[in-house]
């Protein structure tokens, strides 16, 4: 009877020790991304397109099941290191997946090169974070905030525009928008006459907008997005700026946020790394798996979450899911071709996307796509030592 039970006891306890291991078996991916706020929608957006690619991949990267960790940063920079350390300490997380401001991110970036841990960025635009910041552990499916910039500079001088004023949010992204406009502008002949800005995530708009009208610029270019790019490209419109002085800026103006912008976007310009109407089978095979899964239309937030998961299961894949093998899942990584919605895709030295960008023009709920305004932009990558 001793005996027995001590089997039964034995057995039990090999069995936990068993599905204790299998649990431990799943890799950890930590989502640090805004939930609540401006850029909530964005968040969402990066979270959705993340998991489609792993549910179409059977839920494994590398043969590896996937378990799901997540933090809403609430764009809030005074709270990033901690939010951060919550997912590397509290969880114990081997990868992060994070985000989409570029203030919280950079606090993001010193965090993972401390620690070690992977981080795949699937928006924040930071220079820094594939610039003075990169490191070996630190890669991004996404952009620099100098790319879809420099991109319409180039558009605006190519289009003869002589003047701009610029408009943005305080803070890295806006600052290193204009930065990128106005290198490529000012290269091509231009002058940027004022640069105004509000604080993130301040909305209000309106002294600035009667700056604007009397200083007759001929374009503008701004950088907001997510509820913000909402409520500025309609108050540009209500303010009746949109009849003289055509409004410029990166795709983020309009991407996402066109059901709520209506009439008010209706023939406006931008650049980005993707369009609504590129039209290729891959794009198409992936707009319709992501709106039969989510009753909703994807933009460019979700294509940057699908080719965050994609990268991550080129480098699971390299090394069997055996991630204790990191220096030969990171070397994959560099060399992956990443057959994005947006097109293929390959990494520059410092770990940011190396990709075309697309001149694309709002017709009803669409970025359509007009054309490539600059193909295979690559970032500078300033100040990265790697
Ligand atoms: C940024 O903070 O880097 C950012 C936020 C939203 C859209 C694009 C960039």
């Amino acid at each position: 009877m001793r005996q027995r039970l001590l089997t039964v006891v034995l057995g039990t306890g090999l069995l936990m020790a068993a599905l204790g291991a299998h649990a431990q078996n799943k890799l950890k991916v930590g989502f640090m991304l805004p939930y609540t706020g401006t850029y909530a929608a964005l968040g969402t957006a990066i979270e959705n397109g993340f998991r489609l690619y792993v549910q179409e991949l059977g839920g494994k990267l590398g043969g590896r099941e996937i378990e799901y960790f997540k933090v809403d940063d609430e764009s809030d920079p005074s709270k990033a290191t901690d939010n951060v350390n919550r997912l590397i300490k509290r969880d114990q997380v081997d990868v992060l997946v994070g985000t989409v401001h570029s203030g919280v991110a950079m606090a993001m970036a010193k965090a993972a090169r401390e620690s070690n841990t992977l981080l795949i960025v699937p928006n924040a635009g930071a220079d820094a974070v594939t610039g003075s910041m990169c490191a070996p552990n630190i890669f991004r499916s996404s952009f620099s905030n100098w790319q879809p910039a420099y991109a319409m500079g180039q558009v605006a001088a190519q289009r003869k525009h002589k003047t701009a004023v610029t408009i943005t949010w305080k803070y890295a992204a806006g600052d290193e928008s204009v930065g990128g406009f106005k290198e490529a502008f000012e290269k091509g002949g231009g002058k940027v006459l004022k640069e105004l800005t509000v604080p993130f995530p301040n909305v209000e708009f309106q002294a600035l907008l009667t700056e604007i009208a009397a200083t007759k610029p001929d374009i503008v270019y701004s950088f907001f997005a997510g509820g913000g790019a909402v409520k500025f490209v309609k108050d540009y419109a209500a303010a009746g700026l949109n009849r003289t002085i055509p409004l410029y800026g990166p795709g983020f103006l309009t991407d996402g946020t066109l059901d709520a912008q209506g009439d008010a976007a209706q023939g406006m310009l931008t650049t980005l790394h993707y369009a609504d109407s590129l039209n290729t089978p891959r794009d198409n095979a992936f707009r319709l798996s992501y709106v039969k899964v989510f009753k909703l239309q994807p933009d460019v937030y979700a294509v940057q979450g699908y080719d965050a998961a994609q990268l991550l299961g080129l480098g699971m894949a390299a090394v069997k899911g055996d991630f204790s093998k990191r220096n030969d899942m990171i070397a994959a990584m560099e060399k992956a071709k990443v057959d994005s919605p947006r097109g293929v895709f390959t990494l520059g030295k410092s770990h940011n996307p190396v990709q075309d960008f697309y001149l694309r023009k709002v017709e009803g709920k669409e970025n359509k796509l007009v054309g490539v305004a600059v193909k295979a932009l690559a970032d500078p990558g300033r100040g990265c030592r790697m």
